[in-house]
């Protein structure tokens, strides 16, 4: 096969693990370096589609495509949740206020490879709850990658997440979860953010997959408005989400979409 029929390719089998690996890191990089960028961008008095164009410029400067545009028919380049949104915000006219706080999910196609990855953002000062379960849900992302390696399975990580945010009286949506990516936006295996240990799929090393937790503050209930994408919490209780692209190692795991400007989660400190 030519150079230009693999490029097209969506079969990881035409491609080396070498490629592979040096693919996924490139579109994790670029995915991180995206939500970098989008750090000093959140505040009081900008749009949502406001943020949403500077991810697609962003993209398209660095020869990459927002996946999500066209996604099933999703109106965005990125995904923008706000507040009691659990995900798949729609960008739209809605000005950010202070004490509001958003997810901004950031899926980019780079050479045919994926990163998906995505951060909670303050606007301005928020409160000490919606501060606290911003940090709860960071660690439940931690602790999740914390157990992946060679030989573990993907209820491992469910069980390592869920044990977490209930321990902290929060709770995990159960109908949005984790996925393989590669060539493809969303494979298998799926992600759960909850289940028990042993469980599940086994865990080898070369699988790329993301985690993707969602936790309340109130009650796990979500419902998915008329819009058919934005997904709420029902009590109307604050939600968050952080999402990594990773691959299994025999030891670990590889993050592809780490912050290189170590903005991974706020208080976002830039210099
Ligand atoms: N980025 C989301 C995920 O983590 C998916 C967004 S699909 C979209 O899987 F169409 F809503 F953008
Ligand atoms: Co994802
Ligand atoms: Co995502």
């Amino acid at each position: 096969m030519s150079t230009l029929d693999k490029s097209a390719s969506l079969n990881e089998e035409d491609f080396s693990q070498e490629e592979r690996l040096e693919g996924m890191r490139l579109a994790g990089r670029l995915t991180a370096e995206a939500l970098d960028m989008l750090v000093e961008h959140v505040k009081p008095g900008v749009r949502t589609k406001d943020l949403d164009r500077l991810a697609l410029e962003f993209a398209l400067d660095h020869g990459a495509i927002p996946a999500p545009l066209n996604y099933r028919g999703f109106k965005g380049s990125i995904c923008t949740s706000l507040n009691h949104v659990v995900c798949h915000g729609i960008p739209g006219s809605r000005v950010l206020k202070e004490g509001d706080t958003i997810n901004l999910d950031v899926t980019l196609i780079k050479d045919g490879w994926h990163g998906d990855s995505s951060r909670m953002y303050p606007v301005g000062e928020i409160s000490r709850k919606a501060e606290r379960l911003i940090d709860i849900t960071w660690e439940c992302l931690m602790r999740g990658i914390a157990v992946v390696r060679d030989g573990a399975t993907t209820g491992d990580i469910g069980h390592a997440i869920q044990s977490y945010a209930e321990s902290q009286n929060c709770s995990i949506v159960r109908e949005f979860c984790g996925h393989g990516l590669g060539r493809r936006f969303h494979t298998q295996p799926n992600i759960l953010h909850y289940g028990d240990p042993g469980t599940g799929t086994p865990l080898t090393t070369g699988m790329c997959f993301t985690i993707e937790p969602m936790v309340n503050l109130g009650r796990a209930d979500v419902k998915v408005l008329g819009d058919g994408w934005t997904a709420v919490t029902r009590d109307k209780s604050l939600s968050a989400q952080f999402e990594h692209s990773i691959m299994v190692t025999d030891s670990g795991c590889e993050i592809f979409t780490k912050s290189p400007k170590n903005l991974d989660k706020p208080p976002y400190v830039t210099l």
